[in-house]
């Protein structure tokens, strides 16, 4: 009997979200993760366990320093980088100039400098990049992307856009390395990425130029003070003061979050369970920017990161009227500290305890509004995680694509990656500045860029994905 042929594949930073990774790899026939890489061999060891888990041979276990060295020796053909965000450059060129397929999480990178090192490695080689954008794999932003593309408003006008992270998830970006702006990018970069290539992606236009204010005022140790909230410890493990704080996280009550970061820090310096109110935090957590893109539509964006109900609100004004989506992805959280899923429900893996609904309505001009029918789930990030995954590695049971509606899922290409990003880093600057920032001046040669290349897709044949523009 014939044996499917295996793609070798690296899973670099084994943390929280590579358990994605290494499980869908390990259930594809078609994909064999050989190696894992991470300055902490406790969570390289938890990969492993992972792969024993479902009946898959130990992958080698790699320092980060010997990443040239293990894609030789391991005969790497693919590079999953779930590492750090400031990290992801210092892997995605190496494995872009040896040849091998490259796929990253999002952001792309923190910084014009590191975006620009990848869009000229990219060129170079004429290798391609995918950024693993899985909001764009959601059916309800599907949806939404279809309607505005069949013109169910007519010429999109203006976007207005309000994205909520509650205090338990929002709070979850002030307890570790989100929180230091050269790590993340801050939450404009970290987070709204994801927004900013939606938004990119249903209007199928680019962002020109940007404004905006951001400020820290709810989470840091000023703002705490200032609010009442502070309560004085450094990390909630082992801290008394932490014991009924709502905003502490309690690493030991969680199976996956005890062995992923509690077991670990014998290897290092990460603390998961840092007090959000507590310094030094050098990102934002209230953010208002405005955009204008090529086409003229412009949009009025609103991060807030310590809501009482977690969701977003879109709306999408057009020459033939308004099309309003609003998705409750938790109406409220309680004061628990303990994580009863594996960890997932602070991220959205798992549907939140109080999951709401999600509402698509088309209002055209001079005729009643219509309630749009959804497919709505609240685990995966709305669904999008499974149908990304299938999308870069193929279906779980190994079959081809079956046709164009197995494929119609655009994957998000370096310029896709690059033009998300710019939105974000230069709402950043416009923080510093108090001015607005033209896009192509922060990102010199995004311009330039050639625009789409079709990805290779399972089985590297071209075509099996679609992309947006
Ligand atoms: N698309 C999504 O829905 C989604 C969700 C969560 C996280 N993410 C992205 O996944 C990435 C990882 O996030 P996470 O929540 O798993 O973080 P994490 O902290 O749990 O994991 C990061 C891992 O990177 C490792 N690391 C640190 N420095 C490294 C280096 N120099 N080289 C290699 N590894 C290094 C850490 O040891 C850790 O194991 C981030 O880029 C994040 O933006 C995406």
């Amino acid at each position: 009997m014939s044996r499917t042929p295996q793609r070798r594949a690296v899973v670099v930073g084994t943390g929280h979200r590579a358990q994605t990774f290494t499980r869908a790899l390990a259930e594809r026939p078609g994909h064999l993760v050989a190696a894992l890489c991470d300055p902490s061999p406790t969570r390289m060891a938890f990969h492993n366990r992972l792969l024993a888990g479902a009946g898959e041979p130990a992958a080698t276990e790699w320092e980060p320093g010997r990443f040239a060295d293990l894609l030789t020796e391991e005969g790497i053909d693919e590079v999953v980088v779930t590492t750090v965000d400031a990290e992801h450059d210092r892997y995605i060129v190496p494995a872009l100039e040896a040849g091998c397929r490259v796929v990253t999480e999002k952001p792309m990178t923190v910084d014009a400098e590191r975006c620009a090192r990848i869009l000229d490695t990219v060129r170079s080689t004429g290798n391609t990049l995918t950024v693993a954008f899985n909001y764009r794999f959601n059916p309800v932003h599907e949806k939404v992307r279809e309607l505005l593309a069949d013109g169910a408003i007519g010429e999109i006008l203006s976007v207005h856009f309000e994205w909520l992270l509650d205090v338990r998830h929002g709070a979850d970006y002030f307890r570790r390395w989100h929180r230091e702006k050269d790590r993340s990018g801050g939450l404009m970069v970290h987070k709204s990425s994801h927004h900013f290539d939606l938004v990119n992606w249903w209007l199928a236009d680019e962002p020109r130029d940007v404004f905006g204010y951001g400020r820290l005022g709810f989470y840091g140790r000023a703002a705490g003070e200032r609010h009442g909230l502070r309560r004085d410890y450094d990390r909630a493990h082992g801290a008394d003061q932490a014991a009924d704080d709502p905003f502490a996280l309690d690493l030991s009550a969680n199976d996956t979050l005890r062995a992923l970061y509690l077991d670990a820090e014998r290897d290092g310096g990460y603390v998961r369970d840092r007090n959000v109110f507590g310094g030094p935090v050098t990102i934002e957590d209230d953010m208002a920017v405005l955009v204008r893109y090529a086409g003229g539509t412009t949009m009025t964006y609103h991060l807030t990161a310590y809501s009482p109900w977690e969701g977003y609100r879109v709306m999408f004004n057009g020459s033939a009227g308004r099309l309003e989506l609003e998705v409750e992805e938790s109406r409220w959280q309680r004061p628990a500290t303990r994580i009863d899923s594996a960890g997932g429900a602070l991220h959205g893996d798992t549907a939140a305890e109080h999951a709401g609904g999600a509402r698509l309505t088309l209002r055209p001009l001079w005729r009643a509004p219509l309630d749009v029918p959804l497919v709505t789930a609240h685990e995966a990030h709305g669904g999008g995680d499974p149908r990304m995954l299938d999308a870069l590695f193929g279906p779980v049971d190994g079959a081809r694509p079956a046709g164009a509606a197995a494929v119609a899922h655009p994957t998000a290409t370096e310029r896709d990656g690059a033009l998300a990003l710019a939105v974000g880093l230069a709402a950043n600057r416009c923080f510093e500045t108090g001015l607005p920032v033209a896009v192509a001046e922060l990102v010199p040669g995004i311009r330039a860029e050639s625009g789409a290349h079709r990805d290779q897709g399972e089985e590297g044949e071209p075509g099996d994905q679609v992309q947006a523009r």
